[in-house]
């Protein structure tokens, strides 16, 4: 039997339209983890709804990789612009993720005050140890598969909703609305957008390594006054389900 296709979503807006597109649907559980199992074009392709966050973003997907073993994992969702050239319904394709709340602070004592500008960024993976290697103050980066990130490229002509761009996925449980902030991640970090599950779920299939996207619609963006428009989570699984069918015809 061919290895299915994983598409996650956090939120049951961004997996139901996914899920109806599939044939033959069965329904499966664990924990609060729901995974929707069927076929496009013949093919396995299983949708998850993870729940919001890091935490059920990684669980999710180590769950999902043990269960069915799948050939490549695509995380899908709404984001926030960290760019103000990108507008409420563009697509990021994420050519990289990066954790947007793993830092070591400054040394300061009482009375000191905090200031996260000077917060150095801690790669929890750059060692076993507990040590402060300058390898473990660089900022971790995981990079798209390319197979994944071509048959996005090649439909994106598809998308009619606003443009289709590649960029750098931030992650965090954290929703920034302080313009420095985000803007301090998009010049330090090159962030074009971030949300709240992406690089947890990049961590998890580069430990198991299973190639792995992560493909993001613009619902809002405060640096543009880009007001929140959760309706823009439909449209974006209907170019994933494109992305998904290009990606088996090559397979
Ligand atoms: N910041 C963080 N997460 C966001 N999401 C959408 N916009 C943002 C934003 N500006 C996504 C997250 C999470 C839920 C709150 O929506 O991925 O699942």
């Amino acid at each position: 039997a061919k290895k299915p296709i994983l598409i996650e979503g956090a939120m049951p807006i961004e997996v139901q339209n996914f899920a109806k597109k599939l044939q033959n649907v069965k329904e499966e559980k664990s924990g609060k983890f729901e995974f929707y199992k069927g076929t496009l074009d013949h093919y396995p392709v299983i949708v998850v709804k993870t729940g919001k966050g890091m935490e059920n973003a990684a669980a999710a997907t180590a769950v999902a990789i043990e269960r069915y073993k799948p050939i490549a994992i695509i995380n899908q969702g709404t984001a926030g612009g960290h760019d103000p050239k990108l507008h409420v319904a563009d697509i990021v394709l994420g050519e990289k993720t990066v954790h947007l709340a793993s830092f070591k602070t400054e040394i300061k004592g009482e009375g000191q005050g905090v200031d996260t500008t000077q917060w150095k960024p801690m790669d929890l993976m750059a060692s076993e140890g507990s040590g402060s290697s300058s390898d473990a103050e660089k900022i971790r980066y995981y990079d798209a598969d390319q197979d994944l990130l071509s048959a996005a490229n090649a439909v994106k002509d598809q998308y009619t909703n606003g443009k289709v761009v590649e960029g750098t996925i931030g992650s965090a449980d954290i929703w920034n609305n302080e313009l420095d902030r985000i803007k301090y991640f998009h010049e330090n970090f090159g962030t074009s957008a971030e949300e709240m599950e992406g690089f947890s779920e990049a961590q998890i299939a580069n430990e198991y390594n299973i190639p792995f996207l992560d493909i993001r619609v613009l619902s809002n963006n405060k640096t543009n006054d880009g007001a929140y428009n959760p309706n823009t989570a439909g449209p974006c699984q209907d170019y994933v389900y494109n992305v998904v069918k290009k990606y088996i015809s090559t397979k």
